[in-house]
């Protein structure tokens, strides 16, 4: 499904990252873990095919970069991030927000919807626990906990054959981040669901059912592979320049400081 070999991305003589290999394949759901500016987003936009590495060798999809047209490929991938929320009206109805994903546009003037696609829409807002009395409403009058499920219902939308979400817990509640896990979890235990990856800083943030993990730091893959090997004490610790403990209780993770 995503296929790195050697990528590199160098921006005024910086690494952002730097000899990345890493493989997801179908039924995968991955977690990108790594301290800010590790160049989790960058490696994001690499795979979601909107941005060409310095070097290296790229295939999304089965489509390799320099052979395929990476538009057409990116419309077959969805990225829940910040500056896709941004990039929508904050007037747009939130049943029009995420209709639009299902031409991963921004308005819905510029397509024709059928009554199956609204259904669709507001059965994944249903979904997601979000009722039929948050179909009208300015998306940019919603809570930061539904934007983000509004934002993910966007992106299933568009029957995306990978799916990338940009820290889609960061700056929630506790009872947003607990509800948008819980629906991240039905997702990555759903076989009809694309491959999945998620990026984070926080082990907390890590959904029940995600089945591997990468460790990025200084741009610079730590770790990666199966999950319970990589959120081990050794590689988190070395990630984050810091010794800690991690604990795995019930499917979710923890980490803290280890005690001198
Ligand atoms: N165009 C750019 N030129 C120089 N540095 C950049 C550019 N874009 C991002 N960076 C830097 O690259 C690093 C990695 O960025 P990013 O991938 O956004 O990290 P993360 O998502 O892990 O926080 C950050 O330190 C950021 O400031
Ligand atoms: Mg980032």
């Amino acid at each position: 499904m995503v296929r790195l070999a050697g990528v590199s991305v160098v921006r005024d003589g910086v690494a952002l990252l730097d000899d990345v290999t890493l493989e997801v394949r179908t039924g995968e759901r991955w977690v990108l873990l790594g301290p800010n500016g590790s160049g989790k987003t960058t490696l994001l936009q690499v795979a979601g095919a909107a941005l060409w590495p310095t070097r290296g060798a790229v295939e999304v999809l089965g489509g390799r970069f320099g052979h395929v047209d990476l538009r057409a490929l990116r419309q077959r991938i969805a990225m829940v991030s910040a500056a896709v929320a941004r990039s929508l009206r904050p007037g747009l109805a939130t049943l029009d927000a995420v209709l639009t994903g299902r031409h991963a546009a921004l308005e819905t003037w510029w397509h024709e919807y059928t009554d199956d696609d609204r259904r669709e829409a507001a059965g994944l807002l249903a979904a997601a626990g979000l009722g039929p009395g948050l179909l009208a409403r300015p998306f940019g009058l919603l809570s930061e906990g539904e934007r983000q499920q509004v934002l993910l219902a966007r992106a299933l939308m568009g029957r995306p054959e990978l799916l990338l979400l940009d820290e889609p817990a960061a700056g929630l509640d506790l009872g947003a981040r607990e509800a948008l896990l819980a629906r991240l979890a039905a997702l990555a235990a759903d076989p009809g669901v694309a491959p999945l990856v998620l990026v984070t800083h926080h082990v907390e943030e890590i959904p029940p059912g995600t089945t591997h993990a990468a460790l990025l730091r200084a741009g610079r893959l730590v770790a990666a592979g199966p999950v319970a090997d990589v959120l081990a004490p050794g590689p988190v610790s070395a990630a984050f320049g810091l010794a800690v403990e991690v604990e795995r209780h019930g499917g979710r993770w923890s980490a803290r400081a280890r005690r001198a």
